[in-house]
């Protein structure tokens, strides 16, 4: 199935772009742009994005690396600690 028709690529495609990823580097974040850049390609309309995302989350490669999960947590606390006022 075409998932962008300006760029012709097909959901084969992404899924072949998004193993090939994962079994080059199993830490890498997968993203339409680096998938566009993997195919050859750049985004033109950005019509496509909603199935192209829906593509991507269809794949069993897709889980973010269990190294990476819980970031943004870690980051949240660290913008509070800076925030928080020092009583005197
Ligand atoms: S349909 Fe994919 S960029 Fe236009």
């Amino acid at each position: 199935m075409i998932v962008c028709h300006c760029q012709n690529i097909t959901d084969h495609d992404i899924h072949a772009a998004i193993n090939w990823m994962r079994a080059s580097d199993a830490q890498t974040i997968v993203t339409p742009g680096k998938l566009y850049r993997a195919l050859g390609k750049a985004a033109d309309c950005g019509g496509c994005m909603p199935l192209f995302l829906a593509t991507m989350r269809t794949n069993t490669n897709m889980e973010v690396p269990m190294q990476l999960r819980n970031l943004r947590r870690g980051t949240t606390q660290e913008t509070r600690n800076e925030r928080r006022q020092e009583s005197n």
